[in-house]
């Protein structure tokens, strides 16, 4: 027998603490949100900001840090999926390099939408193995879903949000008003991840949709009613993450539209948004649960109805039965080997599937487009 090798185990818990705060006017002179985390005196900040706010809030924001005394080296960084890759992320990186910022006080900060808050978060999650940063969301999605939780990533190798990291920000600033010049489109796909929500986890959430969705959607969200939405949405969001924030458990309601949109998205890249995407697979969902009697016909007719009266457009021609399968297929490598597909069993609640068969996927499909065929049609004149 030999002797008994030496073994060290390493323990370490880290905790996770960070804030998601509503900073109206966030680029106000005399707001000092921004800088109420990280180096004031003699500070330096490395900026990334979307080239679209840029066209509207630029000046803004370089009289910001100059009122401050910041030393603030700023960025512009194109949205879009489509720019979510290596490429860009190597740059940020190289234009980080040659400014120096201190690697604990002077955080980085992002400025944009989910592609953006994404590609920084990875950028902010390997320079010097971690620095610091804030986010400041511009979209809906950014605003509701994106920016809160601490997944970052990049796409690569033709497959989504394949590098990426778990980076808890320092802080995330809400600034409502940045939502006003957003385009209807990216209102609706912001929309359809607060849908998402409404459906598996929130049935107070989907009669408010219902109540007053067409209303805030018109109002770019800066009605009250539209506040009273995304704050219960962002609430709904965090109460899911905060247990699991770093997904060592699996099975995930916010899950719920993210299996078969997966393989949509990566494929449809230039045709459809990422809520685009999820709304597609809600929609093929909610027809496999009601053919399983999880959900009701009522309860599928409201969803349909939803999504109509939200002026939310479903793209059918882009399901094919092949693809969603191989969809299916490769979320089951990323799910540790089980579907773990979140399905709503009656609206607000939420079951997950292990056992979806490809005939049943088709069957839904098959639903989906005889419905939508038959809103099409002409009414009959009696
Ligand atoms: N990390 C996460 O947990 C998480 C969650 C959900 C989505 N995402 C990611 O988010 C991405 C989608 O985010 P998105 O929909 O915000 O896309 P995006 O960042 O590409 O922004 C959409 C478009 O809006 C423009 N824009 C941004 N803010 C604007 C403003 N205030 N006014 C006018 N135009 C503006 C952008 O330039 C872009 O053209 C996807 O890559 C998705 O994977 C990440």
């Amino acid at each position: 027998m030999s002797a008994a090798l030496t073994r060290w185990r390493v323990r370490h818990h880290r905790p996770v603490a960070y804030d998601v705060v509503e900073a109206p006017r966030l680029f106000h002179p005399r707001n000092r949100a921004l800088l109420s985390v990280g180096r004031v005196e003699g500070g330096r900040r490395f900026v990334v900001v979307d080239r679209n706010v840029a066209r509207y809030h630029a000046e803004e924001i370089y009289a910001y840090f100059e009122e401050h005394g910041i030393t603030a080296k700023i960025i512009t960084f194109p949205g879009g999926e489509e720019n979510k890759r290596t490429e860009n992320y190597l740059e940020i990186l190289r234009q980080l390099d040659a400014f120096p910022i201190h690697r604990r006080d002077e955080p980085i900060i992002a400025i944009g939408g989910g592609v953006l808050t994404d590609v920084v978060g990875f950028v902010a999650s390997t320079y010097r193995r971690g620095v610091p940063h804030i986010r400041v969301p511009t979209t809906l999605m950014g605003y509701v879903d994106a920016s809160v939780g601490i997944k970052t990533g990049i796409n690569f190798n033709g497959h989504k949000n394949r590098l990426g990291s778990f980076e808890p920000p320092l802080r995330v600033f809400l600034d409502k008003e940045l939502l006003k010049t957003l385009p209807h489109r990216h209102i609706l796909n912001g929309v359809c991840e607060i849908i998402k929500l409404a459906i598996i986890k929130d049935a107070t959430l989907f009669v408010w949709l219902e109540e007053h969705g067409a209303e805030s959607i018109a109002a770019g969200f800066q009605n009250p009613a539209g506040t009273r939405i995304l704050n219960r949405a962002i609430s709904g969001m965090l109460e899911e993450i905060e247990p699991n924030l770093f997904e060592d458990e699996l099975s995930r309601k916010v899950d719920f539209g993210h299996t078969f949109s997966h393989g949509l998205e990566s494929r449809h890249e230039a045709r459809l948004l990422h809520g685009e995407a999820v709304v597609l697979d809600i929609a093929v969902s909610t027809l496999i649960a009601t053919g399983r009697r999880l959900l009701s016909e009522r309860e599928a007719e409201r969803i349909f109805n939803l999504l109509e009266e939200l002026g939310i457009t479903l793209d059918i021609r882009l399901l094919d039965a092949e693809h969603l399968w191989q969809s299916l297929l490769e979320r089951i490598e990323h799910r540790n080997g089980l579907q773990r597909v979140p399905m709503p069993a009656a609206l607000g609640h939420c079951v997950f599937l292990n056992d979806i068969a490809r005939q049943e996927l088709e069957l839904a499909i098959k639903a989906l487009n005889d419905r939508m065929s038959l809103q099409n049609e002409p009414a009959l004149q009696c």
